[in-house]
């Protein structure tokens, strides 16, 4: 059981690298954070100066009201879970579960008992007496994980633990996770750069860009308000489409000459801005029956995925297709002229020089606070 809270956490590498540029959040007891963003954006940073990997630079890492800043990576009580497994090749599964049982002199009849009784709960029971290069990769990620759950940690790191499985034990693995996790109520970072990976994981989301928390939040509250382009282009598959525009008063207008009506009012005179509509929230409409507000588009590719279908399409004025994501049985071809119908309550603003979003995010948005 434990809570964490990081104040002004930095990291300047001794070739002078700043990999992490003053980190703020606090996290509850209990709860399943999952830190998301592109390779190099510095998560594996993160999690490895929570771990004690790596010297802190500046700032502070509490945990449960103690400043483990100078502490060694065996006293924090935190358990890591790699990518590579990091499993002793010549120990037996039993043997590699109970080994910091063993470190800790822990006397060998309990030992056995916690490991078989971990063994049951994860499904390696079986298994005990392999070696790691006799069991399948998911075999040796569910090792990987039994080991940090008989040492009983205040709090799981996992670091991209399921990045070497194939995709169906991906799916399977991150449910049992999330299953044990709660089960356990054991306080976890999870790091994954798989942003449908960390929206299905989390309690709440710690979306990184280049060594920055962008936002932080519940992966509904990231998908439905971004709080800027970089968090709206990387949460959300396929992602939102982005539109130039230009907003006057209370109407946004694109190169196309389409009008709509802005989900903010301009604040004083007219300026360009970056007008964000996920795929999911352009409905189509026969050309016909199109209203003011309709994108006028021409169908360049259609992608049947079974449930839905995706539809790419030439709206004159902007460089990139917009994508639609539409029922699967809907009758459109490449080729087709018709219009795409925006869902008014979910547009979004952006800023194009800075990126920020428009309109004031809730409070429960902007900061690393828990969640309301
Ligand atoms: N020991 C190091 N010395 C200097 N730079 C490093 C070191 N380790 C990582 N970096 C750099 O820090 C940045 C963040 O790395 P990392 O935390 O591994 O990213 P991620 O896990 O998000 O892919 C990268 O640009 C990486 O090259
Ligand atoms: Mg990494």
């Amino acid at each position: 059981m434990a809570t964490l809270r990081l104040s002004a956490l930095r990291k300047t590498y001794p070739n002078g690298f700043t990999a992490l540029h003053g980190a703020d959040l606090e996290i509850a007891d209990g709860e399943l954070i999952v830190v998301v963003g592109p390779s190099g954006c510095g998560k594996s940073t993160l999690l490895r100066m929570l771990a004690g990997l790596e010297s802190i630079s500046d700032g502070e890492l509490v945990i449960d009201d103690r400043r483990v800043n100078e502490l060694e990576p065996a006293q924090r009580d935190v358990a890591m879970v790699f990518q590579n497994y990091a499993l002793y090749p010549h120990m037996s599964v039993a043997d590699n579960m109970g080994y910091a049982l063993k470190n800790r002199r822990v006397p060998k009849a309990e030992r056995r008992r916690k490991v078989e009784e971990t063994a049951r709960l994860i499904g390696l029971e079986d298994l005990l007496d392999r070696r790691p290069k006799q069991l399948s990769g998911g075999q040796r990620q569910r090792v990987a994980m039994g080991r940090a759950i008989v040492r009983e940690p205040r709090v799981f790191l996992f670091d991209e633990p399921l990045s070497n499985l194939d995709a169906k034990l991906r799916v399977q693995m991150r449910l049992e996770i999330r299953r044990l996790q709660k089960r356990l109520g054991v306080t976890a970072v999870y790091v994954t750069h798989d942003q449908v990976e960390a929206m299905t994981l989390a309690d709440r989301l710690v979306v990184m860009n280049g060594g920055r928390i962008e936002q932080v939040g519940t992966p509904m509250h990231l998908y439905e308000r971004p709080a800027s382009r970089f968090v709206a282009g990387f949460i959300g598959s396929p992602a939102m489409n982005v539109l130039d525009a230009r907003l006057e008063g209370d109407s946004l207008t694109l190169p196309c000459g389409t009008r709509l009506a802005s989900p903010v009012p301009s604040p004083g005179e007219a300026k360009t801005v970056c007008l964000g509509i996920r795929p999911e929230h352009l409905s189509v409409v026969p050309e016909g029956d199109a209203i003011d507000g309709d994108l006028s588009v021409r169908v360049e590719l259609v992608e049947p995925l079974g449930a839905d279908t995706l539809v790419h399409a030439r709206l004159e004025g902007q460089d990139d297709p917009v994508v639609a994501r539409v029922d699967g049985i809907r009758a459109v071809a490449e080729g087709d002229s018709l219009a795409l119908r925006p869902d008014a309550g979910r547009l979004h603003l952006f800023d194009p020089e800075t990126g920020q979003r428009l309109d004031p995010l809730e409070p429960e948005c902007q900061h690393s606070t828990f969640p309301a």
